[in-house]
């Protein structure tokens, strides 16, 4: 039944539940649930039964055998929240479960057009009670506290009366797993239960975080449209509603409207809770079905791209651009998880992914949501100011590496506080927004400081030496180099930092004078300070290999052994789980995209040979350990000329999850590849650049494909863009004046236009 918009899998293998809980997840950016079965899997299955909520999080302390100085104490951690998915269906004493009895007819299915994720079952019991059942899931993308279940039951060869148990359930805990240092190792159970609500009405357990003294409230209402009494059990942890339903009954309409409200985005999460359930509950499921489709309407609507001539890619693109709406945090509280609302990957971190790969998408086709990710940045800003000052540096922002709230979670700094580019791609993105957008109004409002703050660490990490600008000791994307001088990605990002806080500076001087004023005296930002920065960015050390004609990855890189990559058997990837650190540090070895990356990024600093001389030598030693990785081998090979490889590389980004090629999808759903599919396409694919003062295309559509069509907006213009076999079409509509470059020539746009051109 698949096509473009149904993504199903029957399996009932357990390593294919597993992975199918991350990949049939239901969230809608607040809240999220794992594709749990109701009713559950027999009790020798592995399973990982999760609720979250976006930035709602345990202080949890970290223990060192050898704490250094400045080391974070605690890290927040994303909690498994109260339960509200079991649902069990009764005939008789026996109990529902696609695990006994005959299986007639069996689909489960997401449906990316209407937002749904759906169970249909035609099923028989070991004693011969024959029912069909369609179960309905929805995190509402219009009422944000909602996860909602329907059942529609019919009783297809008995008359005896159904029962459905319907809990919700305080004891939960998060998944941890001591080998895998991608996933939590320690502090499992973290909430404890606070209060409990059994009523026929309604039922709701109020529950804590021990050190963080975080609330949530779970309050669910039923909904039946047969005839049925209801009785209510409770323990102390969990509240059970039974509900008996008539003999009469032949098909039978049930409803399920959890409500999940937290101490940090509800003033009284009981009485909120209660408040939300009771208007939420008086909406038919149909009604919110429809609205949950309206939604995605418009969603579709402006991410808007089609491949022609390979479904199978079409469908992972699709689907990894609604897991995307599904993750992004839509308040300014929260942001987009490495694992999305999915999995408990990462803890519920937030890292560069969110700037460099996911932005881009936002940005482009989504901006009001882009402006939301944006200002989390804004937001936690005051929590990377102590990190700096923590961090022994006078002033600026130091970004955390990976944190929910803003103070830095990760434990072992050579792979986390080194990474310095954080601030550079923070920096990065803002900008990016502003030349996309051309909203200078938010750049005045937030943009100016975030970029302010972030170039003063470079003045704070970096030093002159004989009349180049220097930057030591930090660690750049490639998690397999660790701690080096001057990293290429670290010190090309720094030069734009300090380059737009100059521009910024300057243009708030001419423009508006008072907003610089108010910057001045909240953060002292002075004219002596921003010469300074214009110091450090134009004499910026870039390394170069003049042997090789390549920029050097940093100071050391080219003169350590390469990495024996023929007697590295296949099962010792990823080599972060067979190695230890040090090991994997002293040779040429890449978890991912560094230097390539950034001649992504900062695609003028380089010429087209040192691009290319880079991406042979880099291509030749790098792992992709990293699911980060390919999306940016897959532009860069574009950029470069080389189709096939592009072609392949775009392909392990668009079914990465899909397919559970990195075998961890269980863990959760990789975001930030997701955004690095769309990228794959409209950066590489298209050659679409953001220039200061003009868009640039330079279309190769992949020889497989009949067309490729995207949309995207600038500057308030909606542009479409059509590559098709023989020829590219571009459409402007809208009213600013546009400068677009395809190819080589340049075009400027006013009003609705068509640009044609033969390839
Ligand atoms: C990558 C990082 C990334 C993190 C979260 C790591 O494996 O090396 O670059 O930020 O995963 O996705």
């Amino acid at each position: 039944m698949d096509n473009e918009w149904i993504i199903s899998d029957n399996s009932l293998e357990e390593k294919d539940l597993l992975k199918n809980e991350s990949l049939f997840n239901v969230s809608n950016g607040y809240l999220g649930v794992r594709g749990n079965f109701e009713e559950k899997y027999p009790e020798n299955y592995k399973t990982i039964r999760g609720t979250y909520i976006n930035a709602f999080y345990e202080d949890a302390p970290i223990q060192y055998g050898e704490k250094a100085y400045a080391f974070p104490e605690t890290m927040q951690k994303i909690v498994n929240v109260t339960d509200s998915q079991d649902i069990d269906i009764i005939i008789n004493g026996e109990k529902f479960s696609v695990f006994q009895g005959t299986i007639k007819d069996f689909n489960r299915y997401v449906d990316i057009k209407k937002g749904c994720y759906i169970r249909e079952i035609q099923w028989v019991s070991p004693l011969g009670k024959e029912l069909k059942i369609k179960i309905t899931r929805m995190a509402s993308l219009k009422y944000l506290e909602l996860f909602v279940i329907n059942y529609e039951i019919e009783k297809v060869n008995f008359d005896e009366d159904i029962i459905i148990e319907s809990s919700i359930n305080g004891d939960v805990a998060n998944f941890t797993d001591e080998n895998d240092p991608r996933v939590g190792t320690d502090h499992a159970k973290i909430l404890s239960v606070k209060s409990i609500t059994a009523e026929k009405e309604v039922m709701q357990i109020v529950s804590e975080t021990e050190n963080s003294k975080n609330i949530v409230a779970m309050t669910t209402k039923h909904k039946c449209d047969a005839e049925h009494e209801v009785t209510v059990e409770k323990t102390d942890k969990s509240v059970k509603a039974i509900i008996k339903i008539g003999t009469e009954s032949r098909l039978i309409n049930f409803t399920k409207y959890n409500v999940y409200t937290d101490s940090r985005r509800h003033e009284n999460v009981e009485k909120c809770g209660f408040e939300i359930a009771g208007k939420l509950s008086s909406i038919s499921f149909e009604s919110l079905r429809e609205k949950q489709e309206e939604y995605l309407n418009k969603f579709w609507s402006l991410a808007d791209i089609d491949i022609v001539g390979d479904e199978k890619l079409h469908q992972g693109l699709k689907y990894n651009l609604y897991q995307l709406l599904q993750a992004v945090g839509k308040d300014e509280k929260s942001n987009i998880t490495a694992k999305g609302l999915s999995g408990e990957g990462y803890e519920g971190h937030y890292f560069w992914d969110t700037e460099i790969y996911i932005l881009p998408f936002f940005t482009l086709c989504y901006p009001e949501l882009a402006k939301g990710l944006l200002r989390y940045r804004y937001n936690i800003l005051d929590g990377a100011r102590e990190r700096a000052l923590e961090m022994g540096h006078k002033k600026g922002a130091a970004y955390p590496w990976r944190t929910i709230i803003g103070k830095e979670c990760s434990s072992y700094f050579p792979a986390g506080t080194a990474q310095y580019h954080i601030n550079g791609d923070i920096a990065y993105s803002y900008v990016q927004y502003y030349l996309a957008t051309g909203d200078f109004d938010f750049i005045k409002e937030f943009g100016a400081e975030v970029i302010f703050e972030t170039a003063r660490i470079w003045l704070e990490i970096g030093h002159f030496d004989k009349g180049l600008f220097k930057i030591d000791a930090v660690t750049g994307p490639d998690e397999y180099t660790a701690i080096v001088n001057n990293n290429y990605y670290t010190n090309v990002m720094a030069k734009y930092n300090l380059k737009w806080a100059v521009k910024f500076y300057n243009e708030l001087r001419c423009k508006d004078q008072k907003t610089l004023e108010i910057l001045s005296d909240k953060i002292g930002i002075t004219e002596e300070e921003v010469k300074n920065f214009e110091d450090a960015y134009t004499n910026m050390y870039l390394p170069y290999n003049e042997e090789l004609k390549i920029n050097a990855q940093d100071d050391t890189f080219l003169s350590k052994a390469v990495w024996d990559f023929e007697n590295t058997p296949k099962e010792n990837y990823p080599l972060l789980l067979n190695y230890h650190p040090l090991t994997i540090y002293r040779y040429q070895v890449l978890k991912q995209a560094d230097t390539v990356l950034a001649h992504f990024l900062i695609e003028d600093e380089a010429d087209f040979n040192t691009i290319k001389n880079s991406y042979d030598y880099y291509e030749k030693i790098t792992t992709h350990d990293s699911s980060l990785s390919c999306a940016a081998y897959s532009i860069m090979a574009s950029k470069v000329g080389y189709q096939n490889l592009a072609y392949k590389y775009f392909i392990e980004t668009a079914r990465l999850d899909l397919d559970d090629t990195h075998g961890n999808t269980k863990d959760g759903i990789h975001t930030a590849n997701m955004g690095g599919t769309w990228m794959a396409i409209v950066y590489g694919f298209a050659g679409l650049r953001i220039k200061e003062d003009y868009i640039s295309l330079s279309p190769k559509l992949p020889e497989i494909w009949n067309e490729l069509s995207f949309g995207f907006s600038y500057k308030g213009n909606h542009i479409k863009v059509y590559m098709k076999k023989d020829k590219t079409e571009i459409i402007s509509e809208g009213k600013s004046l546009i400068v677009l470059k395809l190819n080589k020539t340049l075009y400027e746009i006013t009003g609705s236009k068509k640009i044609e051109i033969l390839n």
